[in-house]
């Protein structure tokens, strides 16, 4: 008999990346908690519950509200291929990693895609969209509403504004600000939006809640070509989802989906306005802290996102051996730059569970350790006695 692998004991982190974040322990008890069929009436209950304060998450009535299985990408495809037919007409912004996706993804679900494009770190003043809506009339205008990539954080409401003035339909990646940022789905009359679990959610990676409007519903119901996946159709998950029919589509992740409940109902524990403000207190008390230790945002202070801290790597400190020091040393990930911001940037996460004093202060402390190694002049303490200030 061959020799087993070892069983699974994985490292304890602290993850200060794009995500995943950290889990808090009654989000894992949820995962172990036993697994009954998908048409169980406890498991539907559960979806039930789910669906609710998903909708109270994004701040939405819209009915066709829900957890696809899969992760963000999931959730980007199923916005895009349910609003899509071959031949209509999308507009992407990209303004980094993931506006790219999302025109990748268009282009396979056979839109005519047209880009406009920001520099990475900068975000779309509306003009520029009203003048890409203006020449090419899009069904449908995607945009990232925090870019994970850059540390952006997109102004929606204007932009909603032109895109319906002109017709169409505004879909909104809200994969990292959903339960870290105002998401105002109703409020900003956004037609179909996604996210993911593992950011300011704060729950494993598997599912990402998504909700489309009654006009984006009515796209879907009356379109004439089938969608393009089977398994991301909404017409058909929404069978299983609906208590009218529950009609068998695919077996839920169930196990996932108790994850979700579990942190959703922390998120709505603690009060979104509460968890908006932890997330913001705890971004200014990281920036005073690493300003004073000489390291730079690379996003204009308006548009920063509380939950992804984009820095600029200082001149002569090495990026990998200082990720590397502080993942070996202190057990703590960060993230590297993606796209033209690698080896220029690191992506500090401060998202849902992870966003807390603790772990601004822990994180100061060790990277002015990585930064003394790298032979770079700091005040030491500079950083953690500048972000106490902050919070005082
Ligand atoms: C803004 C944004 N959109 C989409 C995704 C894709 O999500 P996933 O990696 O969960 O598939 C991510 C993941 O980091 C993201 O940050």
């Amino acid at each position: 008999m061959p020799t087993l692998p070892l069983p699974v004991t994985p490292p304890r982190r602290i993850l200060m990346g794009p995500g995943p974040s950290d889990i808090p322990p009654r989000v894992l008890a949820a995962l172990g908690a036993p697994t009954v069929g998908h048409l169980d009436p406890y498991f539907l209950q559960i979806m039930d519950e789910t669906q609710t304060m998903l909708r109270q998450l994004f701040r939405t009535q819209n009915q066709l509200t829900l957890a696809v299985s899969g992760t963000g990408s999931a959730g980007m495809e199923t916005c895009v291929v349910n609003l899509i037919e071959p031949g209509d007409r999308m507009l992407v912004c990209i303004n980094g990693v993931f506006g790219t996706r999302m025109a990748d993804v268009a282009g396979r679900a056979q839109a005519q895609v047209t880009t406009i494009e920001r520099p990475f770190g900068e975000v779309f003043t509306p003009d520029e969209v009203a003048q890409a809506v203006k020449r090419t009339s899009p069904k449908v205008v995607g945009i990232v509403h925090a870019e994970t990539s850059t540390g952006a954080r997109q102004p929606l409401e204007e932009i909603s504004k032109i895109v319906h003035d002109d017709g169409g339909l505004l879909l909104v990646d809200c994969v990292t600000s959903l339960a870290g940022l105002p998401v105002e789905i109703d409020a900003w009359q956004v037609d179909a939006a996604y996210s993911g679990t593992q950011k300011c959610l704060s729950c494993p990676p598997g599912l990402a809640p998504v909700t489309f409007s009654a006009r984006g519903l009515d796209v879907i119901q009356t379109r004439k070509s089938k969608i393009q996946s089977w398994y991301l159709d909404m017409k058909l998950v929404a069978n299983y989802w609906s208590d009218k029919s529950r009609a068998y589509h695919h077996t839920a992740p169930i196990n996932m989906n108790y994850a979700l409940h579990e942190a959703l109902r922390i998120v709505h524990e603690e009060g979104l306005e509460a968890r908006f403000e932890r997330h913001r207190r705890n971004h200014l008390a990281l920036r005073a802290g690493l300003e004073s230790l000489g390291v730079e945002f690379a996003v204009a202070e308006p548009y920063r996102l509380p939950m992804l801290n984009a820095v600029k790597i200082p001149a002569g400190v090495d990026d990998k051996v200082v990720r590397a020091q502080l993942l070996n040393e202190f057990g703590i990930e960060i993230g590297g730059g993606l796209g033209p911001m690698a080896g220029k940037t690191w992506r500090i996460g401060l998202m849902g569970e992870t966003s807390s004093r603790r772990n601004v202060l822990l994180f100061l402390a060790a990277l002015e350790a990585c930064l003394q190694s790298q032979g770079a002049k700091v005040d030491a303490g500079a950083g953690v006695a500048a972000a106490n200030a902050a919070y005082a």
